[in-house]
């Protein structure tokens, strides 16, 4: 099934990325606060590779032993090897998560289910149970918890100070037994450090975290938390997912990896955890106990506003001998972030074309948080539907509810090009007949633009042809050079002007 080896954890992977050139280990001093977050923007920005920081800094000027890695999912050729397939193969995986999501599958979706029987048959398989696990190789418990020995980075300079930003949270419904790992929810939720022994998790309302939570509290039970640091590729990967909720993101992690997941019983807290990561933070969530979260830069390139989110009470810490914290930033794109939602872009087509079976392409461009603006190309057929595209889009799609802005154009045109998609705007459009502007829909809190907290207008562009009863002009033709011409040019630029091939 994978087109790469087995990554049974995140040395193997780092490992795997050393030996393709693409790990550096920065070996100079280098401060956790900001300073490292400029490091990792600049390699990121270029393409660059994972960073291994072995001098990372705190506050107070002391060399922390642990290692830092950082930018392990820094370009989307990473993400997918992150989830065991090349480029190529990113597709049919798509497919096959499309047919997980249908509950009859349709003709194409049977297709991909019968093309991937190994990871349908690993999703029902159960995680194996270790005793001995190198994550408990350490184990810290009550007075001698010290969050301050991770070497957590304070990203920019308005931070409210040290942030967690790739924990795989695991929790689990009330009611359900620690036994029951198909149960669990895993997700990644920033953790703000405020004390020795606690942590603020940032679980929005909408997440699996957060219903896990409300279960537990309703019954005024406190809920138990377990945070995976530095867990292997594929469960990092899983927990960023949006997956079905009938599937566990510790299975489907599993089925990714090819191998079964390794689980151990938490030491302090009625939970297993992942056997291989490199840290575990256990603990629990109690009623009504919330703290003021940040303001923290966020992936959209501004500060966060402070706002209460419940508190973890750390009962143990787990390590292995030797342990390395991983971590990345999130701030305008490109981030880590913006390079996975371009690969779990590419993922979800096929599950917006089994919606919308019109859509040819679409795009998310990063820059715009990769979820706030939306360029989709269309096989247009009748008139009008390019605004049922959207409207499909905004209504029967959720992960469009905070989709401000959507441009629709004709499957001739390249949607992830910018000079194409202007091009469709400045030709096929017209301002007064072509914008359907819509008030007071559904919007991500974080956008203050927005006139109201949740609630703001949204855009739709048609820069398609407008065919039938759209317009009552004459439709401009396309020009294109002949095949035949465009062959005879090639060949006589190559013969004549030769400098101009090179
Ligand atoms: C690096 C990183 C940081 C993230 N931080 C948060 C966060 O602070 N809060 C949040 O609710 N989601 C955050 N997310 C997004 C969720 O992890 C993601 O939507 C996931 O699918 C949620 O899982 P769930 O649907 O099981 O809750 C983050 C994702 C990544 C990759």
């Amino acid at each position: 099934m994978r087109d790469l080896p087995e990554f049974a954890d995140l040395r193997d992977f780092l490992a795997w990325c050393e030996g393709q050139g693409n790990l550096a280990t920065i070996s100079e001093p280098v401060p956790l606060a900001h300073a490292m977050t400029a490091v990792h923007r600049k390699v990121l920005e270029q393409g660059g590779p994972v960073l291994r920081f072995t001098q990372p800094i705190d506050g107070a000027g002391r060399r922390l032993k642990m290692p830092v890695v950082s930018n392990l999912f820094g370009t989307p050729e990473r993400v997918c090897a992150g989830l065991g397939v090349t480029l190529e193969k990113l597709d049919d995986l798509g497919a096959f998560l499309a047919a997980l999501r249908a509950p009859q599958p349709p003709e194409n979706a049977r297709d991909a289910l019968s093309c991937w029987p190994m990871l349908k048959a690993a999703l029902a398989t159960r995680p194996k149970v270790i005793k001995r696990a190198d994550v408990q190789s350490v184990c810290l418990e009550d007075d001698d918890v010290d969050l301050a020995r991770i070497p957590v980075q304070t990203h920019w300079p308005g931070d409210a100070g040290p942030l967690i930003t790739w924990p795989v949270v695991l929790t689990r419904p009330f009611g359900t037994d620690a036994a029951d790992m198909h149960r669990y929810n895993a997700g990644v939720y920033r953790a703000q450090v405020i004390e020795r022994d606690r942590l603020i998790m940032r679980w929005l309302e909408h997440r699996g975290g957060a219903a896990h939570m409300r279960s537990w509290h309703k019954s005024g039970e406190p809920m138990p938390v377990a945070i995976a640091l530095g867990a292997d590729p594929a469960t990092l990967l899983s927990a960023a997912l949006p997956l079905p909720e009938t599937v566990s993101e510790i299975t489907f992690a599993g089925a990714l990896a090819g191998r079964r997941p390794r689980m151990t019983p938490a030491r302090t807290v009625p939970m297993m955890v992942p056997a291989n990561a490199e840290i575990v933070v256990e603990g629990w969530v109690y009623p009504d106990d919330v703290a003021p979260e940040g303001p923290f830069g966020d992936h959209t390139g501004y500060y966060n506003s402070v706002e209460p989110f419940p508190v973890m009470r750390v009962t143990a810490i787990t390590t292995r001998k030797d342990p390395i914290y991983l971590s990345t930033y999130t701030g305008r794109p490109p981030d880590e972030p913006s390079a996975i939602g371009e690969v779990f872009n590419q993922l979800s087509l096929p599950v917006i074309r089994a919606q919308i079976p019109e859509i040819r392409d679409l795009w998310l461009p990063p820059a715009a948080c990769s979820y706030r603006m939306a360029v989709i190309s269309i096989d247009k057929r009748y008139p009008g539907q390019a605004r049922r595209v959207m409207m499909g889009l905004w209504g029967m799609l959720p992960q469009f509810s905070y989709t401000k802005m959507i441009v629709v154009v004709d499957d001739d045109i390249d949607p992830r090009n910018w000079d194409d998609i202007a091009w469709a705007m400045a030709t096929r459009m017209d301002p007064a007949r072509d914008v359907m502007v819509l008030d007071r829909t559904p919007m991500d809190y974080l956008d203050f633009a927005a006139p109201e907290a949740g609630l703001a207008g949204k855009i739709g562009i048609d820069a398609t042809n407008k065919i039938g009863s759209e317009t009552m002009r004459e439709w401009g033709n396309v020009m294109k050079t002949a095949p035949e011409d465009a062959a005879f040019a090639t060949d006589l630029v190559a013969r004549c002007l030769p400098e101009l091939g090179r």
